[in-house]
């Protein structure tokens, strides 16, 4: 059985728990796009890990982990996540872990560039600065730089020395900052190539051939559904498909070889950076769920915008990643409100909006409907079984699964592996 993991959401929807807790069933994890935007929290006996670009599989000592080669890596994150783990007594083989050698590579300028490109933006995006942007960017543009590139001197010092003549100018030319100086780049580059060749292979070759000897993949998505390049809330978006879609050509895997889909939802709704989200909160309520939920991000610190949960928005998800099992992921931060809402419905001038609007103005000024339940007030926080949920509890989960025509098998209710249940 081979699957996907996608957030449904704007990405922070619990995707690092959930594969945790899902992992322990499958051979293989796999990231297939994004890099270390992504913060993936995993909470194992009373410990917190945040993990970025290793997939959240990796503290099964036994599983294999898989690096695809539409992630982009920057070396020096990747490697203090591997030394970090070393600190924790935790080694990762070259068996446990494989890098994709055609993967991109984040270079310093494409870190600066971000932050560069945001500060002379008027509609700010809100980046996690990480160079996701401008690694892409370059990707599509055939000047980028592979992980198997770090491997050979040759081609890095041709690569490195075509960019930085184009990157140089731009640098001073349009943002008057001083350019970069090759050998620093190079030498840096070629150490991180010699530590991370173990690693390296054609991970589309090896992940095809455990597939036939019938090893079991779990494909892990970053981001979420409403930050992917083409269906998301563009231009407030990420540079990656973190659609399903995002798994063929970002792993190598064909879909024929791909059995089902699940996806992880928040409770409610949450967005960190720029970008419409017609359910945020009112100021009271979004301090309230932030703290509760503690709603700040993994990767960057900021506090998250939190608001009621969009059954209009989870259901364009669910359509378009062939979505089969849901996870609600967060359930016991909603246990302290008295009444909460879900949203069925946008409206923007006299006009009702059931599914998620095309149009740029609608999505940031339509009026959200929403139909109000009873919360249960009392904890969920560890339960195990679904049928000892407080009855209202339930109700709202059943009533999601309605609104949204598709079952919910994994509910999370705290942030422990055990704290979940399974129906
Ligand atoms: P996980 O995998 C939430 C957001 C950023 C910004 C936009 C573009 O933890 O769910 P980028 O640096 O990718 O160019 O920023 O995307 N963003 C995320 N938001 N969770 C993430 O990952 C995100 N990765 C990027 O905040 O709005
Ligand atoms: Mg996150």
């Amino acid at each position: 059985m081979n699957f996907v993991v996608v957030g449904a959401q704007w990405g922070d929807e619990g995707k690092g728990k959930l594969i945790d807790f899902l992992s322990k069933d499958v051979d293989l994890t796999v990231r297939y796009q994004g890099g270390n935007n992504a913060g993936h929290t995993v909470v194992v006996d009373g410990k917190t890990y945040v993990f970025h670009l290793l997939p959240s599989a990796i503290l099964h000592r036994k599983k294999i982990c898989v690096i695809g080669n539409g992630v982009v890596i920057d070396p020096a994150a990747l490697l203090k996540e591997l030394d970090e783990l070393r600190a924790k007594n935790i080694d990762v083989t070259e068996k446990q872990l494989k890098i994709s050698g055609h993967a991109h590579v984040v270079m310093p300028y494409h870190r600066i560039l971000d932050g560069l490109r945001e500060s002379i933006r008027k509609n700010k995006i809100g980046t996690t600065g990480r160079g996701i942007g401008p690694c892409y960017s370059d990707k599509v543009a055939r000047c980028g730089i592979r992980m198997i590139d770090l491997l050979n001197p040759r081609i890095l010092k041709a690569k490195l020395e075509d960019n930085l003549r184009e990157k140089n100018e731009i640098f001073e030319k349009v943002y008057s900052q001083p350019g970069f100086e090759f050998d620093k780049i190079y030498n840096e580059y070629l150490k991180y190539g010699k530590r991370i060749a173990p690693y390296v292979c054609d991970a589309a070759l090896f992940l095809n051939d455990a597939i036939d000897r019938k090893k079991s993949v779990l494909f892990e998505g970053a981001q979420g559904t409403f930050l992917d390049i083409d269906f998301g809330t563009y231009p407030f978006v990420t540079s990656s498909n973190s659609i399903v879609g995002g798994v063929c050509s970002g792993a190598g895997v064909p879909p024929t070889k791909i059995d089902k889909v699940i996806a992880a939802v928040k409770a409610y709704t949450t967005r960190v950076g720029e970008g419409p989200f017609p359910t945020e909160f009112a100021t009271s309520l979004k301090d309230e769920i932030r703290a509760k939920g503690n709603e700040f991000g993994a990767t960057t610190g900021r506090p998250r915008r939190c608001g009621w949960f969009d059954s209009v928005l989870v259901r364009y998800s669910i359509v378009i990643n062939g979505i089969t099992e849901l996870a609600i992921m967060k359930l016991d931060v909603l246990d302290e409100l008295k009444t909460i809402k879900i949203c069925t419905a946008y409206e923007y001038r006299g006009k009702r909006y059931q599914d998620f609007p095309l149009d740029f103005e609608v999505l940031c000024k339509a009026k959200p409907i929403y139909e109000e339940l009873p919360g249960w007030q009392t904890p969920t926080e560890g339960m195990q079984d679904f049928n000892r949920l407080h009855v209202n509890a339930r109700r709202y989960i059943e009533r999601l699964e309605k609104l949204l025509k598709v079952r919910i098998k994994y509910v999370s209710t705290g942030s422990r592996r055990e704290d979940t249940i399974v129906r």
